[in-house]
């Protein structure tokens, strides 16, 4: 193997000074930057060695080895051999250090051989299938481990860092714009409700830069209210947040929040007589549900003409997340309640 020199560097320092490096031409940009716990070990050209900053940073010799430039799709293909090549998956979903793939039942005898070599090509710590997609009341996901062990991991999303288990708890990648969205409201001041919080996928966002001064995530899956607790903390959000573990239904109060957040689909509706006891009047909630394309209107109109009267609410947009199903979507709508609606002084 090629020996090369490399340039020690702090991990805590080695950003910018990678950077750097790499903007004045000192890197050799073919052998592969290595690390270790407390150091990145960066490839200088043999022919810039004696020059600044390189000549004054502390240097080692080693190994090269080469940057595999190739797609890691054909990487994988060379590791499982062009039958299975043909037939594993060219699309997959990382979460951090884990890899998530759906195979084919053709697939499935060589399970644990596609998950190696997806680990070893990615760079994954674990590699799971998604086996049937989330069910039941607390979405749960069905997942089998096809490499490695450890399942838990932190997925990184536009400022914030959601730690999960990709085995115990969902996490619906589709709805990164509403996560996004959720981000970009203007809440200041505001007392907000998440009524569906799971780890806190649109309380993160909205309580770190929507300006609410408090927010209060209900969970009721243990599982995923121990991550919740746990994502508050490492996003710093204790002082706004406050997590509730418990059916939402069960909440105590009326009329305290000026706004709701319902992220749940296909049974919401029943969920909005708790919401509007909640709800100050005049509030808004951002009612999720799932309705053919063609219904959607129809349907939200006969839901919130039920629970608010007809003059009671004003549907201020509708967008859709995802889509769900064929002629099928995820929509959320926002919706005012008039102050005025006769349901009010339930
Ligand atoms: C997984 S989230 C839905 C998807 C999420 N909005 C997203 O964007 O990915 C729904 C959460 O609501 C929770 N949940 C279901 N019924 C509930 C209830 N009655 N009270 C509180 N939480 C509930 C589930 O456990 C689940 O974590």
């Amino acid at each position: 193997m090629k020996r090369v020199t490399f340039a020690k560097i702090r991990s805590e320092d080695a950003g910018p000074v990678i950077r750097r490096l790499m903007d004045e031409g000192f890197v050799d940009v073919h052998a592969k930057i290595g690390k270790d716990g407390s150091y990145r070990y960066v490839p200088i050209l043999p022919e810039r060695l004696g020059e600044e900053p390189v000549s004054s940073m502390e240097l080692v010799e080693g190994d090269a080895h080469t940057l595999d430039r190739r797609p890691p799709q054909e990487r994988i293909g060379e590791i499982l051999g062009p039958e299975l090549s043909r037939i594993v998956p060219s699309k997959w979903e990382t979460v951090g250090d884990v890899v998530i793939l759906r195979l084919g039942p053709e697939c499935w005898s060589h399970r644990r051989e596609i998950g190696r070599a997806y680990a070893e090509v990615l760079g994954a710590k674990s590699v799971c299938a998604d086996v049937r997609g989330v069910s039941g009341e607390f979405r749960k996901p069905s997942m089998e481990v096809l490499y490695g062990s450890d399942t838990e991991s932190v997925r990184l999303e536009n400022g914030i860092r959601y730690r999960f288990d990709v085995t115990k708890v969902m996490f619906a990648s589709g709805n990164t714009d509403e996560r996004m969205r959720m981000r970009r409201l203007d809440c200041c001041g505001e007392t907000v409700l998440d009524m569906f919080a799971g780890i806190g996928y649109f309380t993160l966002p909205l309580a770190k830069f929507s300006g609410a001064r408090r927010v209060f995530a209900c969970e009721k899956n243990p599982e995923s209210y121990a991550y919740l607790a746990r994502n508050i903390k490492d996003n710093g959000l204790a002082d706004v947040v406050i997590p509730i573990l418990g059916d939402n239904r069960d909440l105590p109060g009326r009329a305290f929040a000026d706004r709701i957040l319902m992220g749940y689909v296909q049974t919401t509706s029943e969920f909005l007589p708790a919401a509007l006891r909640m709800l100050k009047p005049g509030g808004i909630i951002h009612y999720h549900d799932t309705f053919y394309v063609n219904e959607r209107d129809r349907r939200l109109e006969e839901i919130f003409d039920a629970a608010c009267g007809k003059d009671g609410y004003e549907v201020l947009s509708v967008r859709e997340v995802k889509s769900f199903a064929p002629s099928v979507s995820h929509y959320v709508a926002d919706v005012r309640v008039r102050p005025s609606r006769p349901s009010c002084s339930r």
